[in-house]
Formats: structure tokens, C-alpha cells, sequence
């Protein structure tokens, strides 16, 4: 048994009793192949998989059928779902696009996937905010792997219970909540059932490369949670919601590091006297990334087969804390990763140099990547929804702002640290990646700009504003995550103790 205040993640959100049900199901290989790893939030380890929690269904979630119900309760839920049903409000937005049956298709319903995560948090709050009805679906699978690593956000965040009765107490405003795991389709058919979404912004998956390249159980359960999540929510679209426009957060690693121009998802190529246009090659670089470029095969052809309407969102790597929503109150404010598994370049480097840690630049730090701030995220969403693709097209969008070398971020980062009166110093690392470290990178970006995208870029302000919020809140930064443990050549069959 693990007492509930070594759950320090899961402490608002269970209470008294719980317990872990591993059952067959990859999940559940996950997670009895993770019963070795040393638990390090608390510095104690645990060797066994049951706990105990009660009133774990507090606000009525479901969590019947689903994998996360059977590693986290064996008792059978007082309620199914939590409905609070916000009044649908017209967004005023007209698009000359129409559904299949030559209505004009106007987005109202929109389902989140993945909405208690740092995307889909903020994305959720934006919508809500701007007059549509939203829904989060989210199996909170992402608490769990920050307890099982001994990891935590640099700042402090609430239970998706807690957050979400804070937004309904300062807006007036609800939003739905399933929990549920989406490879679960008797869980996800149900909430499509009685959501009806007309949209679904799909975020979802397991997200971090370095997660997927920890060992075989990490690689195989990202493949299966994201390519199987994909796949349900075009199932549940075409049996039940056929005119649903599929929002999917693809990345734009998925395209790797070619030595010419990137196009936004299609290039046209004359072959041997013929031209075609054809999806732009994908080279991706973990099996993360690798899933993210299934997932848009399998979401290509259903639009192909079945005339499923969707957006692949190419993201760039993304920054940031603040949204004009998650800033309305600390209860609200969304996660910041800095981790060597889960924390992103800028984000990493912001907390390293608040802390007085060296930024950590991997290899000649001569890679370029595709960066954009949280609130452009939630602008592109917003975005691609008030402008869906037809029925049967498969669009694919770029979805980032800037291109930085990883060392040039380190550079802004140095001075805009000296600004504050930091003492920044920056050291290369071995690259635990297999990566190019210096290479030519020209990626387009012009369909979301087209549609009215207003970037903000990474100004000396926005730096500024990170680094205090990583100053603010540095007494919790834990130093021993901030390194990097995995490597891409040593990713082996045996079980990894992190
Ligand atoms: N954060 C970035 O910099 C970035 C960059 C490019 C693309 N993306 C993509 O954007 C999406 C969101 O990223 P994020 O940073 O918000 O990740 P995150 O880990 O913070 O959020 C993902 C959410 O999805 C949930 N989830 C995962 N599997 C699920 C399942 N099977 N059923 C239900 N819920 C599930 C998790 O619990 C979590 O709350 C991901 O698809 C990611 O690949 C993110």
C-alpha cells in the first residue's frame, strides 16, 4: 500500500482510498514493467503496485471502461460523467465552408482531447472564453508520469476538478468533463454520443521523445496510446459525428532536418517527366515522432476513404506560461515542463538560468527548430476550427512563429539573464539524440498567417517575463531532472530505472 501522501500529484483529486488494478492491456504492461522504477518525488522507493484511495470518483467522473479506471479503481463509480452544460454561444465567426449535407458549417461543440495537459489546458480555456461550448477529455495519464519519473511542473497546478470549477467561478462559464482513456472506444464512443462534438482538437498523446526513448515499454506504449488514440477518434468521427472536423497536434519534428525548404505538408515533385503533388517526406527522429507521422498517415487516408474532414497542426516546439485566461487566477495557471524528459528548449533554459545551473546545450547546439509562444498555439486552434477544412480534405498547417538555433536561444537567454543580474553560463553536453547538430532549415509558414495568426514573437519581454516566473518559483525547481538520462543509442529491451 502507498499512503496518499506520498501521491502528492494526485492529492486533491483522491482521497482516502484507491487502488491500482493492473490488467492485461499496454497500459498496464507500462506500468507493472514501471513497478521497478524508484519512485524520486519523495526519495522512497516502491515496489508495489496498489494503493488505496476512496472517493476517487469525487465529481462524478467516468472512469468504467476505461485502462486508466483499471490502474487506478476497482470500485464501481457512484456517477458516469460530469455534465455541466454550458449555453452555447455563437462565436460570430462565418466560414463559406459547408457540411456534407450543404449547410454552412459552423463550429460550436468543441471536444479537447488531451485538455488537461500544457497545450490543451490553454487551448480549452481560449475556446471557452471565446463563446464556444467546450469538453475536456483527458485520462490525466500525464500526472501519472510525472509521479512515476519524480518529476513535477515548476509551477504548482490543481486538479482539472479544481481548475475547472475555478473557470466556472470567475467566467460564469462550464466546461464538461470525461475522463477516460481515448484507445478505450467504448469510453470515447460514449462521450461522443452525448457531446456531439462538431469539432474535436485533439492533443491527447504521449508527447515527449525522450519518454519514448527510455526503454521498449515506454516506445511501444507511446506508439499504442497515440497511433490507437488517433485512430478511435476517426472511428467515433465517422460512425457517429461524420461532419466532426478532426483538429490534430502533429509536430514539426516529423519532418526531421532535410537539406531543402519545408513545405507545409504537400510538395510537388516532377519525377522522370510526370509531376505530382505529394505529402512532403517524413524523416521523424524518436519513436514519438515516428507516432506522430502514423497518426497522419492513418488521419490522410480516412479523409481519402471516408471523406473525414481534418487538420494536421505541424507545431513547433512551444514556450510560454501565460494566456490572457490562464493568467485570471493562480488556480488556473498551466504547467511549465523544464525537465530533461518533458521540458522544452526555452522553457529549460529559462529555469536553468534562474537557478544558477548551466544551460545545458546538447552537442555544437547547431540544431534548428520551429518555436512559437503558448498564446499563438491557442490562436492557431482557434484558428483552424472557425475555418475547418471540407469534407474529405486532409489540410496540413505549420504551426510555429520563429526558427532559433538551440545556441541562440541559449545566447538570449544569457543576456536577457544578465539584464536581471543573473550569472549565466552555458555548457555543451554530450547529445544524447541521434540528430544532425548543424544543417540548413527552411521551414514555410504562411496558411495559419493567412487565416489572421498575429505572432507573438520572442521578444526581450516575453524572456524577461519567463525568467521571472522561473526566478518566482525556483525554490522548487529540482536540479537532479534537469540533465539528460536518456539516451537514443542506449535505448535497450530492459525496463530503465530512472
Ligand atoms: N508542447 C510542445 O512543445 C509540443 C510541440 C509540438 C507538438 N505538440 C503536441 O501537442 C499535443 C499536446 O502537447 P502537450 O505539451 O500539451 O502535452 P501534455 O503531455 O502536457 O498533454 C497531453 C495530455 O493528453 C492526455 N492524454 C495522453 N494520452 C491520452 C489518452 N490515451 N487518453 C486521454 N488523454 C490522454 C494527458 O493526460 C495530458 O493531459 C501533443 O500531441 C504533442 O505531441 C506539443
Amino acid at each position: 500500500m502507498i499512503s496518499i501522501s506520498d501521491f502528492t500529484l494526485h492529492r486533491s483529486l483522491y482521497t482516502n482510498s484507491f487502488n491500482f488494478a493492473l490488467s492485461p492491456g499496454t497500459m498496464s504492461q507500462l506500468l507493472s514493467s514501471s513497478c521497478s522504477l524508484t519512485f524520486s518525488s519523495t526519495n522512497k522507493p516502491y515496489n508495489q503496485c496498489s494503493a488505496s484511495f476512496s472517493n476517487f470518483n469525487r465529481v462524478g467522473c467516468d472512469f468504467s471502461r476505461t485502462r486508466f479506471r483499471r490502474l487506478f479503481s476497482q470500485q464501481k463509480p457512484s456517477k458516469r460523467f460530469t455534465f455541466v452544460n454550458a449555453a452555447t454561444v455563437s462565436t460570430g465567426q462565418e466560414t463559406p465552408v459547408k457540411t456534407s449535407s450543404g449547410e454552412p458549417f459552423k463550429p460550436k461543440r468543441v471536444m479537447v482531447i488531451g485538455g488537461d495537459g500544457y497545450c490543451g489546458w490553454a487551448t480549452a480555456l481560449h475556446l471557452s472564453n471565446k463563446g464556444y461550448d467546450v469538453a475536456i477529455v483527458d485520462n490525466l495519464v500525464r500526472r501519472l508520469f510525472d509521479h512515476q519519473l519524480g518529476l513535477d511542473s515548476l509551477t504548482p497546478i490543481s486538479s482539472i476538478q479544481d481548475r475547472l470549477q475555478c473557470w466556472k467561478s470567475i467566467t460564469g462559464k462550464s466546461i464538461e468533463l470525461f475522463v477516460g482513456d481515448i484507445c478505450e472506444f467504448e469510453f470515447l464512443s460514449e462521450t461522443f454520443r452525448s457531446y456531439e462534438p462538431d469539432a474535436v482538437v485533439h492533443f491527447g498523446e504521449q508527447r515527449s521523445a525522450p519518454y519514448s526513448m527510455i526503454d521498449r515499454s515506454r516506445a511501444v506504449y507511446t506508439q499504442q496510446n497515440n497511433v490507437v488514440g488517433t485512430l478511435n477518434v476517426l472511428f467515433a468521427i465517422k460512425e457517429y459525428k461524420e461532419d466532426c472536423h478532426l483538429v490534430k497536434l502533429g509536430t514539426m519534428g516529423e519532418y526531421g532536418t532535410p537539406n531543402i525548404d519545408i513545405e507545409e505538408g504537400y510538395i510537388t515533385i516532377t519525377h522522370n517527366g510526370r509531376t505530382d503533388t505529394l505529402p512532403y517526406p517524413k524523416q521523424a527522429s524518436s519513436f514519438y515522432h515516428l507516432s506522430k507521422v502514423h497518426d497522419s498517415h492513418n488521419i490522410a487516408f480516412t479523409c481519402k476513404a471516408w471523406g473525414i474532414r481534418a487538420t494536421d497542426l505541424n507545431q513547433g516546439v512551444v514556450y510560454g506560461v501565460k494566456t490572457d485566461e490562464t493568467a485570471m487566477h493562480e488556480e488556473l495557471c498551466n504547467r511549465f515542463d523544464y525537465d530533461a524528459i518533458f521540458g522544452t528548449a526555452l522553457n529549460r533554459f529559462c529555469v536553468q538560468a534562474a537557478v544558477g545551473h548551466p544551460l545545458t546545450v546538447y552537442g555544437k547546439g547547431g540544431q534548428t527548430r520551429a518555436f512559437l509562444d503558448i498564446r499563438d498555439t491557442v490562436q492557431c486552434v482557434e484558428l483552424a476550427i472557425a475555418n475547418p477544412a471540407n469534407p474529405g480534405e486532409f489540410r496540413v498547417f505549420n504551426q510555429f512563429t520563429e526558427q532559433f538555433k538551440v545556441s541562440e536561444l541559449a545566447n538570449i537567454v544569457t543576456k536577457a539573464g544578465e539584464k536581471l543580474g543573473l550569472d549565466v553560463k552555458t555548457i555543451s553536453v554530450p547529445n544524447p539524440r541521434v540528430e544532425l547538430e548543424e544543417h540548413y532549415y527552411n521551414c514555410k509558414n504562411t496558411k495559419l498567417v493567412d487565416l489572421g495568426l498575429r505572432p507573438h514573437f520572442l521578444s526581450d519581454s516575453l524572456i524577461d517575463s519567463l525568467l521571472n516566473f522561473a526566478v518566482q518559483y525556483k525554490d522548487r525547481v529540482d536540479t537532479k531532472q534537469i540533465m539528460p538520462g536518456v539516451s537514443w543509442r542506449k535505448v535497450g529491451v530492459k525496463t530503465k530505472t530512472i
